[in-house]
């Protein structure tokens, strides 16, 4: 587990700007578990932090600055930019934002997390009106749009989470049909078994762990298993051994895939548009948990393995 002692503040100078180039003050810093993967020296998919320069990831900026013909200062723009509260970056590391939504929605429901349940559910999911989904981590970030996604498409959604506070919300507000709160249940198999009385047809896992496990022995023929995340096992040193579902999934005819939502980012347009237009339409509702204070990162980003947030996770800035 992370420790705010692995983190540190510092204050170093702006660099002087060039041509083509931002001078960018960052408004919402995103704190995402994938970030854990990074520090340390695995390989992945993405490149490991290093140890004494900045962390970086999803942040809206406002432009002070513009040496680029295409953006003026006040400008809201989105990119992958370090953790600082002022930078000088390439224009072309950043996309300008229209202010038609809050600005924070792009680092959530209209970016990464969003597009994350709209392509791993439908893709790899591929629901069906009737079907009987479960998603762990349901009112996380991605949790919470893969949940109300799949009432859109008419399946029927457990929603397993870790607090009353969490539970109330994903009933209450996101109607979903039944919720689990993993902390007060002792017999998660049996529990799931209950809750899902025709089976499993698609688990979109954002866990793993023991809970995945009890999700697994409660699959249906040809349910289909979304590999997302598998945030419990993010902080362990050595390899877990469980369960191996394998033979079940030979029994029952399953499909589990683990995806990245990059692989899909030349479809990006359609999703966001999708999702767009849900909120608009007032078919998708949207929760933020927001830190005010860039001190505040790393206590807030150990947060995460914490289950201090409800929806997406986010840093305002005090600037
Ligand atoms: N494949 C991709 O491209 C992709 C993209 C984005 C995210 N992801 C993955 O999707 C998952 C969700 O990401 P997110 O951004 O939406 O995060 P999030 O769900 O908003 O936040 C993390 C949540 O995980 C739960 N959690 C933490 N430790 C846990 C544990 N030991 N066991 C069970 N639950 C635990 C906590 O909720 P509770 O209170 O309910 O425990 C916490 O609030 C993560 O695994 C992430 O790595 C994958």
């Amino acid at each position: 587990m992370p420790t705010a002692t692995n983190f540190e503040l510092t204050e170093v100078p702006v660099p002087s700007m060039k041509e083509g180039e931002l001078l960018v003050k960052a408004l919402y810093i995103s704190v995402d578990p994938y970030m854990r993967s990074r520090m340390s020296d695995a390989k992945s998919y993405v490149p490991s932090f290093e140890v004494g320069k900045p962390m970086d990831g999803g942040v809206v900026a406002e432009v002070i600055e513009s040496r680029h013909p295409d953006f003026v200062a006040g400008d809201a723009v989105l990119g992958h930019l370090q953790w600082q509260e002022i930078q000088t970056i390439n224009a072309q590391q950043v996309t300008k934002l229209e202010k038609t939504v809050p600005l924070s929605y792009y680092l959530g429901i209209l970016g990464m997390p969003g597009l994350t349940a709209y392509f791993g559910l439908n893709e790899i999911g591929k629901p069906v009106a009737g079907e009987t989904i479960v998603v762990s981590g349901a009112a996380g970030a991605v949790g919470m749009v893969v949940c109300q996604i799949a009432r859109i498409k008419g399946c029927r959604v457990v929603g397993i989470a870790g607090s009353d506070e969490k539970i109330a919300y994903l009933k209450d507000v996101l109607k979903v049909d039944e919720v689990i709160n993993y902390h007060s249940e002792k017999n998660m198999k049996a529990t799931i078994a209950h809750a899902c009385p025709d089976g499993v047809d698609v688990y979109y896992d954002n866990v793993g762990g023991e809970i995945s496990d009890a999700v697994f022995s409660n699959i249906n023929k040809f349910a289909r298993i979304i590999l997302c995340g598998q945030i419990s096992l993010y902080n362990n040193t050595d390899i877990p051994v469980g369960p191996r579902p394998q033979p079940l999934m030979v029994k029952k005819s399953a499909l589990m895939q683990g995806f990245i939502v990059s692989n899909y980012s030349a479809r990006f347009g359609e999703g966001i548009q999708q999702l767009a237009q849900w909120l608009g339409e007032g078919k998708l509702s949207y929760q933020e948990t927001i830190v005010e204070g860039f001190e505040k990162l790393p206590e807030t980003f150990i947060g995460l393995f914490h289950g201090k947030n409800t929806g997406k996770l986010l840093i305002k800035t005090n600037s």
